[in-house]
């Protein structure tokens, strides 16, 4: 057995600035409305780059930041709800864009909490052995899988990429624990993109239903429950208290999800690190890009220990506490 290393983060949002008041000249929204419900100001929409190329920009400069080429890299994970493709996979498009050329690739799809079901398939495979540099990027261009006359969803999204590349390390390190679930039964709360049976002998179906379509109480109250178990979950699984954590990168859907379960916790907002201000609702790239932006800032450094935590459409939910 192995253990795994967390080597680098590195992020990578589209250059377009959408702000609130821009989305009220589309549909019937405001800046007060938006801010106060979900503390978001402005997302990223992208204007020309897909989802592969974003994790490829994203992951390039992971593996720069590890002191790795592409060649070096055994294995890529792109976790992804908003792929270019159905096939090929976004994880192979970054095989290709970056010359990753020694590396197997594959998409998980668990929507919200993508990134973190990502990370504990790339640690199992360097804890088995399997593989010794894994690439996992976690990346979205929900704008275009959004009704943009829908004021209820077009106002929380974004569009960006994260990266991480897990090395082989010592023990003690990467992802100490972890907790993963999902609640299928509950799949019909957040959907996006079906794609019916479609042939010649089919009548059309609604067009709409391409579209992302979200219960959001029902997301929201599933959260603020079962976020705060998990993570609960995870410390203990560490044996660590909350004193021994530097953060808690909640995924970025919503500040007021985030103080609800600070409250549960008993933990001060500051534990907490939010910049859904700035990018708005990213799916699978908000805790990668969180985790980055935090290692730019120096907020974090070597040896921290931070606990992510993800939950969204499947239903899926995850914990992980890691080690910088
Ligand atoms: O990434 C994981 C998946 N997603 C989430 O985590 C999202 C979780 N849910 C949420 O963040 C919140 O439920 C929302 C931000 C989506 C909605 O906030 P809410 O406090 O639950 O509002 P609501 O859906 O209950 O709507 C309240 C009112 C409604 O009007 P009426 O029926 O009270 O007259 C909506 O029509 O706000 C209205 N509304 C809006 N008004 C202005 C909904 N969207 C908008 C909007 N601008 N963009």
């Amino acid at each position: 057995m192995y253990d795994s290393k967390i080597a680098s983060f590195a992020k990578y949002v589209p250059e377009n600035i959408v702000k609130n008041d821009d989305l009220s000249k589309i549909v019937e929204t405001s800046d007060e409305w938006i801010f106060s419900r979900t503390g978001i100001k402005e997302r990223r929409i992208s204007i020309s780059e897909n989802t592969s190329q974003m994790c490829a920009n994203a992951g390039k400069l992971a593996v720069e930041r590890a002191g790795l080429s592409p060649s070096d890299i055994n294995l890529i994970i792109v976790a992804t709800m908003s792929s270019d493709f159905s096939t090929p996979s976004s994880a192979c498009m970054v095989q290709k864009i970056i010359g990753a050329k020694n590396a197997a690739a594959f998409d998980i799809g668990a929507a919200c909490s993508g990134f973190i079901f990502a990370l504990s398939a790339a640690d199992k495979f360097i804890k088995t052995g399997a593989f010794e540099n894994v690439l996992v990027a976690g990346g979205e261009t929900l704008s275009k899988m959004l009704d943009w006359s829908d004021r209820s969803t077009c106002v929380l999204f974004g569009d960006g990429a994260g990266a991480c590349v897990l090395t082989r390390g010592n023990i003690g390190g990467g992802i100490i624990a972890e907790d993963l679930h999902s609640d299928g039964e509950k799949a019909d709360a957040l959907t996006s993109f079906f794609k019916p049976v479609n042939n010649a002998f089919c009548e059309n179906l609604d067009e709409k239903l391409k579209y992302v379509k979200m219960d959001g109480r029902e997301i929201f109250n599933f959260a603020t429950r079962k976020v705060p178990l998990s993570i609960n979950t995870v410390l203990q699984k560490a044996n660590l208290s909350f004193d021994d954590i530097k953060y808690i990168v909640p995924h970025q859907a919503n500040s007021r999800i985030v103080e609800i379960i600070a409250r549960k916790l008993k933990l001060p907002m500051e534990k907490f690190f939010m910049n859904m201000d700035k990018y708005g609702n990213t799916s699978a790239a908000s805790i990668p890009i969180a985790l980055s932006e935090m290692v730019e800032q120096k907020l974090i450094n070597e040896k921290d220990k931070i606990i992510v935590s993800g939950f969204g459409g499947g239903l899926t939910w995850g914990s992980a506490v890691i080690q910088i």
